[in-house]
């Protein structure tokens, strides 16, 4: 049983899923046009439309498909979902000619998605340019703002609603009980536990394989969602080829690392160097696009010459996660910012099923599964690190010894914030060396030095970040240390950009 959130294109609806699950609560977001067919695939126990960029008012504006009201299923509008509903049953919508947008205040509020909210005046968010002007006819009102005398709906049977207010995002401190309140009214079960998840997954594997009998294929990078697919596969009692291809733009002991995390937890796993390959193809290039293409065609080789090998395989696992599809699936109208190429972004033309275990989870729910299934903490709770790996880190061509250079200077940085207490703290670090040189003093020698960047996040998906405020000090400590061991460095600069605008990785 599922809450079907139908996306009308709102930067919030993924967060809206996100809420869903920490109450926990299973969700999946479907795009708004999705078909009635495509939505009781999911079994809904309960739908909610997201908001939008578009007018209602507009020819042509999305809507779900007609056929999702004979479902009588509950259904919460939120924003341009609320208009959407509203128009539908018969009210009014009308342009403002201004966005409203920001904080407001509920003045008043009633009704049962209001159910034991503070009594205070609570703080929503709004951000809308159409406003509901009439309601369907007896419906009520159960919300307004001093600005806007119709903030929240109800239909007269209590099963659909409508909130011009986002209570998904942290702007409306209280919308967590708004959308419980909403989950309880539908019945939907709050069994979205890691441990449930984790048993389904297993039995979902059985199944997918034949109860092992189709022999797998698994690409492990090193990072938490491959790791904790190879362990699933394991505890599922999968019999699987774990390959875990070392290209040489990896971190500093990291393919030992991932040996030692593995191989003692059961994984079937086979290494294979294929560094000299992805170095030499790599020669030359500088170009952030060319480069990741390159990487990501010889990943490509690779995996089908150690499927030849060792095959024959019936599926190629992989740890995609729920932002890569979402992301994939694209909303109408979204761009593409770079292609990610990931061991979890084998192309499905490589002659495989796929089988995808975590395509509908989140990273940090894979982290409690990595958990519950025994990865060692130093794996599980590791920093996120891109498939194309230290090669986009280096602005310019990825050398064998730039890379050894950025190489040194990651670990520098790593290891510095693991012994200041700061690396869980921060969602992703990572440095960048720059192909730009600058002048130095070193005793009484001039230095001219590269100039590598620091950067850190915190962030909740790797979607959106903000740069972290890491301690002067801190700092201080680290830019000298790298300087002091690393003599090719002659200045350490630190990123101070969010996302957006810019993004994590440099390319
Ligand atoms: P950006 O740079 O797009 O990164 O803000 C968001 C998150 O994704 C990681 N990243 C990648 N991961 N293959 C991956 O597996 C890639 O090609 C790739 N590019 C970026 C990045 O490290 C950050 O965590």
């Amino acid at each position: 049983m599922s809450v079907v959130i139908l996306d009308f294109g709102s930067q919030y609806t993924r967060l809206i899923a996100r809420r869903i699950r920490e109450l926990h609560a299973y969700s999946v977001i479907l795009p708004g046009r999705a078909t009635v067919e495509q939505i009781s695939r999911h079994d809904p126990q309960a739908v909610i439309l997201s908001g939008g960029p578009a007018s209602v008012l507009q020819p042509g504006a999305p809507h779900p498909d007609e056929r999702l009201f004979d479902l009588n299923l509950p259904i919460l509008g939120i924003c341009y979902g609320m208009q959407y509903l509203v128009q539908r049953f018969g009210g009014r919508v009308i342009p403002t000619g201004t966005r409203e947008y920001g904080r407001a205040v509920l003045t008043r509020h009633a009704g049962a998605l209001f159910a034991g909210m503070d009594e205070t005046e609570p703080q929503v968010w709004m951000s809308h340019s159409d406003a509901v002007v009439e309601l369907p006819p007896e419906w009520r009102v159960t919300a307004e703002t001093e600005d806007n005398p119709i903030a929240a709906v109800e239909s007269p049977d209590g099963q659909l609603f409508g909130m011009q207010f986002h209570p998904e995002v942290v702007h409306t401190p209280q919308g967590k009980v708004i959308l419980e309140n909403f989950l309880r009214i539908s019945g939907v079960p709050l069994d979205w536990t890691p441990e449930r998840t984790l048993e389904r997954l297993i039995a979902k594997v059985r199944e997918r394989t034949d109860g092992g009998k189709k022999r797998v294929l698994l690409a492990v990078s090193g990072g938490v969602d491959s790791s904790t697919l190879a362990l699933l596969l394991t505890r599922a009692g999968i019999e699987h080829t774990a390959v875990f291809v070392d290209h040489g733009l990896l971190r500093l002991n990291e393919r030992e690392e991932v040996e030692q995390a593995l191989l003692p937890l059961g994984v079937n796993l086979v290494t294979v160097d294929a560094s000299e390959r992805f170095i030499s193809a790599l020669a030359g290039i500088t170009d952030p696009e060319e480069k990741r293409k390159v990487i990501g065609s010889e990943f490509i080789g690779v995996f089908r010459e150690e499927a030849r090998k060792r095959g024959p395989f019936h599926l190629l696992a992989q740890g995609t996660l729920y932002p890569d599809v979402i992301e994939s699936a694209g909303s109408e109208g979204s761009a593409s910012i770079k292609s990610h190429h990931n061991v979890g972004g084998l192309p499905d033309d490589i002659g495989f099923d796929l089988l995808e275990p975590f395509r509908y989870l989140f990273k940090d729910e894979v982290r409690r599964l990595a958990a519950l299934l025994g990865l060692p903490d130093e794996l599980g709770q590791r920093h996120p690190f891109p498939g194309p790996g230290l090669a986009i880190r280096i602005i310019g061509e990825a050398t064998p010894e730039r890379l050894r250079i950025l190489r040194e200077a990651d670990a520098l940085f790593i290891s510095a914030l693991k012994e200041w207490g700061l690396y869980k703290q921060t969602w992703q670090a990572l440095a960048v060396l720059t192909p730009v040189r600058s002048v130095g003093v070193v005793g009484d020698e001039r230095r001219y030095g590269y100039i590598l960047a620091l950067r850190a996040v915190t962030s909740v998906d790797g979607m959106t970040a903000d740069w972290a405020r890491l301690p002067h000090d801190f700092l201080d400590f680290v830019a000298s240390r790298i300087t002091r061991r690393i003599p090719e460095i002659g200045r350490v600069v630190y990123d101070i950009t969010s996302k957006p605008p810019a993004t994590i990785e440099w390319e």
